[in-house]
């Protein structure tokens, strides 16, 4: 699809990846049309009919979502998966009747089975059922990606499918109830260090692994995709990269200024052991390989947050 003066709705647009995606699409020439729930209410099916009748988009890219991290996923296991359906189903039904040329869904990495091999492939996505912290909200998102391929089949709808590993960057939410891994220590690190206080406790033990992927580059990727895939196989998009959450709560610290003991909660639930993608789908179909180097990504990430939230 040639962006170039093509009107894309981003559904979750005033979010954390869409606001990204907003200005990448811009910056390709395309006029994005970046909305949020008080715009339109995606759990209101005559919202979206209205969205999309009133702003005639020639292609939807869908990230608006019900996320967040463990604490959230344990609390919330029903809204999360309700939400994430219901948004999803209703906006695909409604891009089908209203002939919408191109539609994008952003997956996650959460959908894959707890005992995926690693790297995780695509073509293991259903060998399994989802790591139990976070199984509704993965699941919602994995129904997402059969409704997509069964349009395909039989209506011939364009629907892509991408599943970002975990995001990180300026502008992430730096809520300790909702938020994140890497922001979420960020903020404690940064608080534990102004309070003079000598230790900090994070969930878990530290032993699992992560992958991060800087939401820049999650956001060029939707770009490329939406450019140049056109194909109904979910694809990976990740960054290559693991690291234990050990190793990323010490650099987190030493970029924060952090010089104090990190104690690990055990009692807590550490999630997933082990995440991390194979990228080579992303790469072939369409181009993509992620370039934020990780300590430059948080280091940004914690300017960020001390100029914007921190100091607040
Ligand atoms: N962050 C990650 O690490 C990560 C990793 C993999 C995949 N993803 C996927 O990427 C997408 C975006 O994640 P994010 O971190 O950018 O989330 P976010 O910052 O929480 O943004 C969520 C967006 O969805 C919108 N939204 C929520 N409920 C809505 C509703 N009922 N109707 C309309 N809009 C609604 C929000 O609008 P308001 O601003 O008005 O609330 C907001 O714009 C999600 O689909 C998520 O599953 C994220």
């Amino acid at each position: 699809m040639n962006l170039s003066g093509k009107t894309v709705v981003v559904t979750g647009g005033t979010g954390f990846l869409g606001a990204y995606i907003v200005r990448e699409l811009e910056r390709a020439g395309a006029t994005p049309l970046g909305f949020g729930r008080s715009a339109y209410d995606l759990l209101d099916r005559a919202a979206i009919e209205q969205m999309l009748a009133s702003r005639s988009p020639d292609a939807v890219v869908h990230v608006a979502g019900t996320v967040g991290g463990i604490g959230l996923n344990q609390r919330e296991p029903g809204r999360l998966f309700y939400e994430n359906a219901a948004m999803g189903l209703h906006l695909l039904e409604e891009c089908r009747i209203s002939g919408v040329e191109k539609v994008l869904v952003a997956g996650t990495v959460c959908s894959y089975p707890s005992e995926t091999r690693t790297p995780f492939r695509e073509d293991d996505l259903w060998t399994g059922y989802p790591e139990e912290t976070n199984a509704p909200y993965g699941l919602a998102k994995r129904m997402l990606l059969v409704q997509a391929q069964a349009y395909r089949e039989q209506y011939g709808m364009n629907t892509i499918y991408l599943m970002p590993v975990n995001l990180y960057g300026p502008g992430d939410n730096f809520d300790l109830s909702s938020g994140h891994v890497i922001p979420a220590m960020i903020r404690k690190f940064h608080e534990a260090r102004n309070a003079g206080i000598h230790s900090v406790t994070l969930w878990g033990d530290g032993s699992p692994t992560r992958e991060f992927l800087h939401v820049a580059d999650a956001a060029r990727a939707f770009r490329m995709a939406l450019e140049r895939y056109d194909g109904a196989e979910p694809v990976n998009v990740g960054s290559g990269r693991e690291i234990s959450i050990g190793d990323l709560a010490r650099t987190v610290a030493g970029v924060v200024g952090f010089d104090g003991a990190i104690d690990w909660d055990a009692e807590r639930p550490n999630g997933q052991m082990r995440r991390m993608l194979e990228t080579s789908r992303a790469k072939e179909l369409f181009g993509f390989q992620a370039e934020v180097e990780f300590e430059r990504g948080i280091a940004e990430t914690v300017k960020w947050f001390e100029t914007n939230v921190g100091s607040s």
